[in-house]
């Protein structure tokens, strides 16, 4: 479908129904949001209500890779917002997996420490809350520093344009060892007390990758057992051995064309194909993995996929309005495709107060089971208490869309949201911007 770029500009529920419905879109609304204050179980585990945070990255930890000031501040805050469920955000499982100097990197020297931010966030939270830890290896976006290349499991000629120039095809040999790495970095999230870890398959870092390599030679790469090994082997061991969920986060199509892309129509790239996937959901759950968070697409190849937006690096055909469609599309087939499975949808956020509209809508209508905010909850961190308490968000509050949390990380800083934690936030932005080509539009401060 072909349409105009268009912003967000809805005065009311009644307008953004009507661009549903002038899209030809089947995005369900619901006026009343009751519905997300269910709780809800996973495994023998209640959550008090079905809002979750994403995993959302502030690029600020220690150097050794463990949680400093800022990401305590992020979980308090995510922790008083009231959500169910805590996704905390990528956490590197070795030194060279990190995406840059200050991500989270879980070792034996700093369990304990990642054992008080568990405790710590607990503390804050009303209640329980289920606390999961995305554990990743970068892949192609490693830049751990310490003249450690970027890693990667093949050529790509659409993602090649993004690497360094110190780059590494990753050997049989060492993704076996990885797989070991993950699972010591699982037990060692089980010492710090956090409910489940996640085997981070998403947004083309390693593990999801390696889900399209069609083109590697070995066993790591060509058919679909091959592709799938480095996954299912990471969870079967990390079932194995510790005593903790597992979980996935996973890309349930990349928009990349094929054979570079996974979960895409072979002729049409920008049509999802969910076979895989709902192949690979199928066997987790076999593998013993209750719950599941769908995502897609590529914040670098194609950020208007991976978060919809207002304000980004370049202006997209489609309406974000089918974008997010489409995200959230691909959680509701899942679901359909394994139904004992526990699902979590990404792609609200663009939809500001509406999103716990169109949250409730699909969760009424069975499309998924939980609702994931990533942005929202960087410029909304109590967005759970309100859609709980007040029966719904308030735009003055909410994310705007503007891109300038991703712009951050681009430019090197620890992040956070710009428009509405301003205080903290904007005077790193115009620092990382200073020198550089302004690429965005959005007016610092403006209040829609
Ligand atoms: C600044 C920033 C950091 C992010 N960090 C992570 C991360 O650590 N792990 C992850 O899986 N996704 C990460 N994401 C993606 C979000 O979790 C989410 O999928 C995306 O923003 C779309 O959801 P939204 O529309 O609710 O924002 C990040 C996104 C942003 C903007
Ligand atoms: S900076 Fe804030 S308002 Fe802009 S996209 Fe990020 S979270 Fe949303």
């Amino acid at each position: 479908m072909k349409t105009a770029f268009e912003k967000f500009n809805f005065k009311s529920l009644g307008e953004l129904k009507e661009k549903i419905k002038e899209l030809n879109l089947d995005i369900p609304v619901s006026e009343d949001v009751s519905s997300l204050k269910c709780d809800a179980k996973i495994g023998d585990r209640a959550l008090k209500n079905l809002l979750c945070v994403h995993p959302m990255e502030g690029c600020d930890s220690k150097e050794d890779g463990s949680p400093s000031d800022l990401v305590y501040r992020r979980y308090e805050r995510f922790a008083k917002g009231g959500s169910g469920l805590l996704w905390v955000e990528a956490c590197a499982v070795n030194e060279g997996g990190r995406a840059n100097p200050r991500q989270l990197y879980i070792h034996e020297g700093n369990v304990d420490e990642f054992k008080n931010l568990v405790e710590f966030t607990r503390s804050k939270a009303e209640g329980e809350v289920y606390l999961v830890l995305q554990l990743t290896h970068a892949g192609r976006y490693a830049k751990p520093g310490k003249g450690l290349p970027a890693v990667i499991a093949g050529e790509n000629e659409y993602l090649d344009r993004f690497l360094p120039q110190n780059v590494h095809t990753i050997t049989d040999d060492e993704l076996s060892d990885l797989e070991n790495q993950f699972v010591n970095a699982a037990l060692l999230a089980q010492r710090a007390g956090f409910d489940a870890v996640d085997i981070k398959s998403c947004h083309r870092y390693l593990c999801n990758e390696l889900l399209a390599s069609y083109n590697r030679k070995g066993k790591y790469g060509g058919s679909f057992e091959n592709r799938t090994r480095f996954l299912f082997n990471i969870v079967k061991k990390v079932k194995e051995k510790a005593d903790i969920d597992v979980t996935v986060r996973l890309n349930a199509f990349d928009e990349i064309p094929y054979p570079h892309g996974f979960g895409v129509d072979k002729s049409d790239y920008k049509i999802p194909d969910l076979t895989e996937t709902k192949k690979i959901v199928s066997t987790l759950y076999e593998l013993g993995v209750k719950l599941i968070n769908i995502t897609g697409g590529n914040p670098y190849y194609n950020p208007h996929v991976n978060r919809p937006y207002d304000v980004g690096f370049y202006t997209p055909v489609s309406h974000p309005l089918e974008n997010v469609r489409k995200l959230l599309n691909a959680a509701r087939q899942i679901k359909k495709a394994v139904p004992d499975m526990r699902v979590i949808a990404t792609g609200l956020t663009w939809l500001r107060e509406y999103s716990a509209n169109v949250a409730a809508g699909c969760i009424n209508d069975g499309w998924f089971d939980f609702v994931g905010f990533g942005r929202q909850a960087f410029a909304y961190p109590d967005f759970a208490n309100d859609i709980v308490n007040s029966g719904g968000m308030q735009r003055g509050k909410c994310c705007i869309a503007c891109g300038k949390c991703t712009e951050i990380m681009r430019d090197g800083g620890t992040t956070g949201c710009v428009i509405r934690d301003s205080k903290l936030y904007l005077p790193i932005y115009t620092e990382g911007r200073q020198g550089k080509q302004k690429i965005t539009g959005t007016r610092v401060g403006e209040s829609i």
